[in-house]
């Protein structure tokens, strides 16, 4: 009987592990920011995304190298326009011809582009004219993939900080800072009319840093805790990311745009700092991303949202040694110069289980948003998009069965 069971559940179990090698994670995203002058060669980035479970990568501007060096991988990249080309794209439709043929079509479908992002942050860093330039900008560069029949595979958009909200708890209020009500209006109405996504970057790192309460911390990196009450849903969130997208969700459908869908174009946390900054430290950054990671994979969503996770892009592939600012803005690197991982969060093939137990939403309080992501540096543009992933569903029942089998195999030897 004993040995019936026990060879049952290890075939469910080779049957799982081979599922879940298989298994897409279209959700898992990585930047790849450039200030830096100690990265990898371009193949050998190549090759270390190939040994992972990352299915995209965003830039934050075009470069050559690394597009090409992607060429045939199926990776997912995502690049941007530097702000500076925001006025000539809006006033010039051959600037943005120009742009597609260089950027685009000279790697395209060999390198595959998913996503071109309009400026980064604009909404936060951008004078008036430049904000009101963005929308043109995006147009025109949509109306040059559409003149070659790449409006459907490639999505324009812009990358957002969590500034554009003046509002984020309890999540159910979450709502966008009104003097940007008319601008976020025009490029919503393009995500909505054109089916591209809404790029934000949120980071309960930064939550942290302005509330540095230790329930606080283990709100933002997915540990136990009492969770938070929104007291207008009665949900009690448990962790400070799915507060974050939610904030956002609420926002975005107060405007009426409920089918536009929210990706996160960058998020993280720093695995070192300088010594008056606080929460930087290889366990919290190995938590944060690991349990991020878990809780993505586990496919339960957001309260919000639930059942399917946000395209998710990490910040980042590599440490910017260049970087201005506090020294954690220099560390928010998975891998080293060496390509080893800087801390394991469970993203490579062989292992991908291990790092960190899913958490899952439900319930309760709300969570703020950073109030400015970041100032120091994300000094280059670009954005990114983002798919389908179903699936997951699938596998936590799966996971669920074997535990079971498991224990009714040891119940009964
Ligand atoms: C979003 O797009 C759909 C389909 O094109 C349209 O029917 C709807 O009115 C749009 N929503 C908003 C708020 O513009």
């Amino acid at each position: 009987m004993a040995v019936l069971h026990n060879s049952l559940a290890f075939f469910l179990l080779v049957f799982l592990l081979g599922f879940k090698t298989a298994k897409s994670e279209s959700f898992l995203g990585v930047n790849y920011g450039q200030v830096a002058d100690n990265l990898p060669s371009p193949s050998a980035t190549a090759k270390l995304l190939q040994s992972t479970s990352i299915e995209k990568i965003r830039l934050y501007g075009v470069d050559p190298a690394i597009i090409q060096a992607l060429a045939n991988t199926g990776i997912g990249i995502v690049i941007g326009t530097a702000n500076g080309d925001i006025p000539a794209l809006a006033s010039d439709p051959n600037f943005a011809k120009n742009w597609v043929n260089t950027n685009v079509l000279a790697y395209y479908p060999a390198s595959n582009i998913i996503l071109i992002n309009v400026g980064n942050e604009v909404l936060y860093y951008g004078d008036n004219n430049l904000k009101t330039q963005l929308l043109p900008a995006m147009q025109n560069i949509k109306n040059a993939l559409d003149a070659v029949s790449l409006g459907d595979q490639i999505k324009v958009s812009t990358v957002h900080s969590m500034t554009v909200l003046a509002q984020s708890e309890p999540p159910s209020a979450g709502i966008f800072d009104p003097s940007l009500a008319d601008l976020l209006k025009g490029l919503l109405e393009f995500n909505n009319a054109t089916s591209s996504p809404f790029p934000i970057n949120p980071y309960p790192f930064f939550a942290y840093r302005d509330d540095p309460r230790p329930e606080t911390l283990s709100f933002c990196l997915f540990q136990s805790n009492p969770g938070r009450l929104d007291g207008n849903t009665k949900i009690n969130y448990m962790n400070m990311f799915d507060a974050q997208v939610d904030a956002v969700r609420s926002a975005l459908d107060a405007m009426g745009f409920k089918n536009v869908e929210i990706i996160v174009a960058e998020t993280g946390w720093p695995y070192k700092g300088d010594s008056d900054e606080v929460g930087p430290g290889i366990e919290n950054a190995k938590a944060y991303n690991g349990n991020l990671i878990a809780h993505l994979r586990s496919m339960v969503g957001t309260p919000l949202m639930p059942g399917k996770s946000v395209d998710t892009y990490l910040f980042s592939l590599y440490d910017e040694d260049l970087k201005p600012g506090p020294g954690s803005e220099r560390a928010f690197g998975l891998f080293k110069p060496d390509l080893t991982m800087t801390y394991d969060v469970g993203l490579s093939k062989s292992i991908q289980n291990q790092a960190a137990t899913p958490q899952s939403p439900v319930t309760q309080t709300p969570a703020s948003p950073s109030p400015k992501p970041n100032g120091a540096g994300r000094i280059v543009p670009e954005e990114s998009t983002s798919d389908a992933q179903l699936q997951a569903n699938f596998d936590y029942a799966l996971v669920i069965c074997v535990c079971f089998i498991s224990l009714f195999t040891s119940y009964n030897s």
